[in-house]
């Protein structure tokens, strides 16, 4: 954990602060790569994650930015209320789970706040002067951060589109404009992955889509089928039942207090755990497909098992 002071707030568009949270002494701050996140601890107990959306080669703070969401689980609010210059608050060290991948070209999509961590990515694949496209939807000219910091990149083609001058961006243009060895990163809001991965399919199949959430999708399958399983906890050597209805993470706390979590949506990775034995049922939106295939690691929070007993590394 780190104890960070928020530096500045700055408001960078309707709705939208941005924070700068350095260490009070000025140290060196872990590193990180385009696509990285940080969990902030808010001083309700409540545990957010937001992605970075500064240049990792400044290792003096931190920057993230926040969309109060009004009618959201409360931790957008708490922020813009509580995250004033000079608060402090813990936050975790940065994790990725949307890195950048070698690629001939990058198609970067963006929907409103998901423009975050496509600005740390698409900075980065400008300063390689490697390819790039950027499709940056909002409401509004008004709703869209970073429009100046991404206009600012060297290369590529960025294309702003507010909803209310310019409709909908076309996103099977984008897919077919782009070479053989492309990929795509795409973060934003459900309706706009869903269209991103639709608009894949139909026009450029060969690209893969890396995806980002901030709000989970629906749950597949039918929860009132779920069975209940054992679960052992390998290296604090209990077994614990985990009950239909009941979430692996919240099972594992009734013995271990202290287990990591933030979203408990399957979206952000900050419950990752290993998989000794056993078969996962995997319900998270962050593995790829071939890391569930590989089964070693799971989602805690909303993953259960295939068989009737698993084995982790807790
Ligand atoms: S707590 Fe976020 S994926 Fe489990």
């Amino acid at each position: 954990m780190l104890d960070l002071v928020v530096r500045s707030a700055q408001t960078v568009a309707t709705g939208v602060v941005s924070l700068e949270l350095a260490d009070p002494g000025a140290a060196v701050l872990p590193e990180w790569a385009p696509g990285a996140h940080i969990d902030l601890h808010l001083p309700s107990g409540l545990v957010r994650s937001y992605s970075l959306h500064g240049d990792p080669h400044d290792r003096g703070a931190y920057h993230v930015a926040v969309l109060n969401v009004p009618d959201g689980r409360g931790g957008s609010g708490e922020v813009h209320r509580t995250a004033t210059a000079g608060a402090t608050m813990s936050a975790s060290a940065p994790r990725n789970a949307f890195a950048l991948e070698p690629a001939s070209h990058y198609l970067f999509l963006a929907g409103g706040i998901g423009v975050t961590p496509l600005l740390a990515m698409a900075r980065e694949v400008s300063r390689r002067a490697e390819p790039w496209t950027f499709v940056y939807g909002g409401r509004s000219r008004a709703h869209m951060a970073f429009v100046d910091a991404l206009s600012a990149l060297r290369g590529g083609d960025l294309q702003i589109i507010p909803q209310d001058e310019a409709g909908l961006p076309n996103l099977a243009m984008a897919f077919a404009a782009l070479p053989p060895g492309a990929a795509a990163y795409c973060c934003g809001p459900p309706p706009m992955l869903d269209a991103a991965l639709a608009a894949a399919g139909q026009a450029r199949p060969d690209i893969p889509v890396r995806l980002e959430r901030f709000i989970a999708p629906p749950p597949a399958g039918d929860p009132s089928q779920d069975q209940g399983f054992e679960v052992e906890l390998a290296r604090s050597n209990v077994t614990v039942t985990v009950p239909p209805g009941v979430s692996i993470l919240d099972a594992v706390r009734a013995e271990i207090p202290g287990v990591m979590s933030s979203c408990e949506q399957g979206i952000c990775s900050a419950c990752e755990t290993a998989v000794l034995a056993g078969v996962p049922d995997h319900r998270d939106s962050v593995l790829t497909p071939k890391e569930r295939a590989a089964n070693d690691y799971m989602m805690i929070c909303v993953s259960r098992a295939l068989t009737p007993r698993l084995v982790l590394d807790l």
